[in-house]
């Protein structure tokens, strides 16, 4: 979605007028386009102890990396215990496969904003491994990319017109000067307050500038009733909601994106739905790939998702996470439950 063009004439590819605020699901580009509904394809029937050595922990006591982590059931997360993940190198490694994820999810497309490809500056808000930097100044050499996140886990070499900055996003804006394309992915349940942050995104938009925010909604859906009201997985999205709500950074925010970018002036503004398969149930070979990768993403980490959240915000015991986490993923790895989150 776009800030009024007052101030900049439209740009050669001038996108639809601002009354035409749109909900589609990917129509732009037919290789993305999920299907209305997914067949399911055929079923065929046929806490590990750390053990640091003494001399490892001192070791690992001195890196600091290490020294800013705040440790909870052995992972590693951002000293002041706000952001609901870990920071920590299987979080990274998590982020990187999940940038995978995205790609295969949007047919390799890495932006939609009608703005984006002759943005001069470019802000990534939360940009977690810097991929998305990464490859955004890769494609646009005449563009200055910045990244910005509150942990410290972006690379050291990157191309010439690529940045990275650690710095919390949910403070007043100091940048010195305004961007005309804002990305930000998969930070529902980083901000206390959405509204502020969807106006300072606002505020340091240059006139004519875009700003692009992609995250899951919650909860699960499911077309054909494989997924009962009573399921582990749903019970899973409604506790990570409650507790983040509870902790004040609600997760569920993707949901209100599209009436609050509209609400905050913003115009061309314009939803694409996309869907993840919690496993590779689908018949579709794309989208039972993209269930591989998101079965990978989520159920390969549904400790690291959960923990600060049920622990935190629920004051569940590390047992009974655990045992309604070996719940969620068995239902996770169930090819007979057709459900899948959308994006
Ligand atoms: C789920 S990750 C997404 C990373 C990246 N956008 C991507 O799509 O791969 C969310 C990121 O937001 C960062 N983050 C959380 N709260 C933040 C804040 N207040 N300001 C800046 N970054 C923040 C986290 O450290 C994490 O790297």
């Amino acid at each position: 979605m776009s800030t009024s063009e007052s101030a900049n004439p439209p740009p050669p590819s001038s996108p639809p007028p601002e009354d035409t605020a749109r909900d589609t699901a990917g129509d732009e580009n037919p290789a993305a386009d999920p299907p209305t509904q997914l067949e399911a394809d055929v079923v065929d029937d046929n806490d590990s102890a750390l053990g640091f050595s003494d001399e490892e922990l001192s070791t690992a006591s001195l890196r600091s990396s290490i020294r800013e982590y705040n440790m909870l059931h052995g992972r590693g997360y951002h000293r002041d215990q706000t952001y609901f993940l870990p920071s920590d190198e299987d979080e990274s490694d998590r982020l990187d496969l999940q940038n995978h994820q995205l790609l295969l999810t949007f047919g390799g497309k890495i932006h939609f904003a009608l703005g984006a490809d002759t943005a001069k500056r470019v802000l990534d808000v939360g940009t977690g491994t810097g991929l998305w930097a990464l490859d955004f100044a890769d494609e646009h050499p005449e563009a200055e990319v910045l990244g910005v996140d509150i942990a410290a886990i972006q690379p050291s070499f990157v191309p010439p017109n690529c940045s990275f900055e650690i710095d919390d996003l949910e403070k007043d804006w100091t940048f010195s000067r305004k961007f005309d394309y804002i990305f930000t992915r998969l930070m529902a349940g980083s901000f206390a307050d959405w509204d502020r942050f969807v106006g300072q995104c606002y505020d340091f938009l240059e006139p004519g500038g875009w700003l692009e925010v992609i995250d899951p909604t919650l909860p699960a859906c499911c077309d054909d009733g494989t997924l009962k009201p009573e399921a582990a997985i749903n019970r899973w999205d409604e506790y990570l909601v409650k507790a983040s709500k509870k902790l004040g950074r609600p997760f569920d925010a993707g949901s209100g994106h599209f009436d609050r970018v509209k609400a905050h002036g913003f115009v061309n503004v314009e939803r694409k739905i996309y869907k993840w398969p919690i496993n590779p149930w689908p018949k579709d070979p794309k989208f039972k790939e993209i269930g591989l990768w998101t079965r990978a993403n989520i159920e390969g980490n549904l400790e690291g998702i959960s923990t600060a959240l049920l622990a935190r915000g629920l004051e569940l015991s590390r047992e009974e996470i655990l045992a309604f986490l070996a719940e969620v993923r068995a239902e996770l790895r169930n090819p007979r439950i057709h459900a899948y989150w959308e994006v």
